[in-house]
């Protein structure tokens, strides 16, 4: 997209639009009928919880409303735009049919604390959803109720800890085993669960060391976190000989389900030997994902893991659908009610409309995407593809931008902003950590093959670009709503400025 541009509103934030007494729409009147059977209706809340002074809310006309979020659509990119590679995020094209169903007020008007003689419809499709995601992970019994995969991770060590708290020897099993390629919320959980984050290296082929896991398991082993396909987008093919060693050791196999995309309907982490697993609904099954929208993280155990699963367990006795909270062993909840409910029913939505067959062909052609860029970019020769370049990638592939550094003093982040200047989104960058300038790119199912090769023609130009004049490059992107940013202040929690009264304050 030569001729992509960006719009640059000068917007205001929506409390400074608007003038008092612009309203966007008008509450109907309490009928008086009602009003004479509610009394004063004041009266009806508690003193204390009433306010003293109405709400400071924006006071604007529809019209404005509408305007304001069109101008920042504008300055916005999404999947609904053009490419977005964002390796290990599966930013894959979201069908609306998801937002469709979701938003079917036969089911957004329901309570969760309404009698569940009312929900039944809505606890079969979460029923079934549980049934669908242990058939494809392998695992035995699922809960919906992590609202992220970090926090399924969360909850994952959690039941680790209950495992070894019941089996009477959690006091020794200190040490949660993480390869040096994993996600940063890997050690992160382990460390909030109270465990202590024990990161072995990765051996020159990309894949788990299994000398350096041979030395450092033990029995204060109390598990094992692996991403597979990892971060680099190879499959770990020792998984079998991993899990033996990590379970003759009596600790238990977590399964960074980030990847999952990539074997949909082929191999099941269940089958891999893994105990527990997560799945980002949010990126596998069709919700927007990425820039913090919202998600989901089920997590699904092995039998034996079963007890400790979260309440309520939605169970099914043949006949209705109930809510069990009897379960003496579970770890209690992680999260209100029972999900992130929008996001589980896009995520049904999805699985119905592809069907089984239609997710393993998604599978099978975000490798197919990746792969094909593997090639393509190879053939520019201006990136490097560490790791084994002549094993195929799963569903995602990292390239570094040390030559381009190395010649032209162009870092993988100045490859990334310019990239925005062609209409794309940039790729991960700097993850995975073992990758120096890494660039890792993840194309999904979602892109044609023309799509493709406008990918692969922008990082042409780019590379050229960093020979003849490596300050467009420097100091890209140029069509973009801003240019370059300060990366420092621009995620440091004291410069971001996050809620109008801080905006105020710092006007003030
Ligand atoms: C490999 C990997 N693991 C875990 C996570 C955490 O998932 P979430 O963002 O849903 O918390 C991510 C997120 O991008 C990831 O890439």
């Amino acid at each position: 997209m030569a001729n992509f541009r960006q719009a640059r509103w000068n917007e205001p934030i929506v409390f400074e639009l608007g003038h008092t007494g612009q309203r966007g729409c008008v509450v109907p009147a309490i009928e008086n009928s009602i009003k004479q059977q509610l009394g004063n209706v004041h009266a009806l809340l508690p003193g204390k919880m009433r306010r003293r002074s109405p709400p400071e809310l924006p006071e604007l006309s529809e019209v404005e409303v509408v305007r304001h979020f069109t101008r920042l659509s504008q300055m916005n990119y999404s999947v609904d735009l053009g490419l977005y590679p964002l390796g290990s995020c599966t930013m894959k094209y979201n069908p609306k049919i998801n937002d469709a169903l979701a938003g079917s007020p036969s089911l957004t008007e329901l309570h969760p604390y309404q009698d569940e003689k009312t929900v039944q419809g809505m606890l079969e499709i979460l029923y079934n959803l549980t049934k669908w995601l242990a058939e494809i992970t392998g695992t035995s019994e699922i809960t919906l109720q992590p609202a992220a995969g970090a926090q399924g991770e969360f909850l994952g060590a959690l039941i680790m800890r209950a495992y070894h708290k019941f089996n009477g020897n959690l006091s020794k099993r200190t040490d949660l085993i993480i390869p040096d390629s994993a996600h940063g919320t890997n050690p992160a959980s382990a460390t909030m669960a109270g465990f202590h984050a024990l990161v072995i290296p990765s051996d020159e082929t990309g894949c788990l060391d299994i000398d350096a896991l041979e030395t450092v398991v033990s029995d204060r082993t109390a598990g094992l976190m692996l991403t597979n396909p990892n971060t680099l987008g190879l499959f770990e093919e020792n998984i079998e000989e991993i899990a033996a060693i990590v379970h003759n050791a009596g600790g238990l196999l977590y399964y960074d389900g980030a990847n999952l995309n990539a074997i949909l309907g082929k191999v099941r982490p269940g089958d891999m030997g893994f105990d527990i697993v997560h799945i980002n609904i949010h990126k596998t099954f069709g919700t927007p994902h990425g820039g913090g929208g919202p998600g989901a993280g089920p997590i699904g155990v092995s039998e034996e893991l079963e007890k400790f699963l979260p309440i309520p367990r939605i169970g099914f006795d043949g006949e209705n659908y109930c809510l069990d909270y009897d379960k003496p062993h579970s770890v209690g909840k992680v999260r209100g009610f029972y999900g992130n409910i929008a996001v589980l029913l896009r995520a049904y939505a999805y699985m119905l409309s592809l069907g089984a067959e239609g997710l393993k062909e998604a599978a099978e052609v975000s490798v197919l995407n990746a792969n094909y860029l593997v090639k393509k970019i190879e053939e520019l020769g201006a990136y490097e593809l560490p790791y084994d370049a002549k094993r195929p990638r799963k569903h995602e592939c990292v390239f570094s931008a040390k030559p381009l550094q190395k010649d032209n003093g162009i870092r993988a982040i100045d490859v990334s902003k310019r990239l925005l200047d062609y209409g794309v989104h940039a790729p991960t960058t700097y993850f995975p950590l073992i990758v120096e300038e890494a660039l890792m790119i993840e194309p999904t199912e979602s892109f044609e093959k023309d799509e493709l090769d406008r990918f692969v023609d922008a990082m042409r130009k780019i590379a050229e670009e960093a020979k003849v004049n490596s300050e467009l490059v420097l100091k890209a992107p140029h069509n973009a709503a801003v240019t370059r940013l300060d990366e420092v202040k621009a995620s440091h929690p004291r410069t971001m400025v996050l809620s109008w009264k801080t905006l105020k304050e710092s006007r003030e």
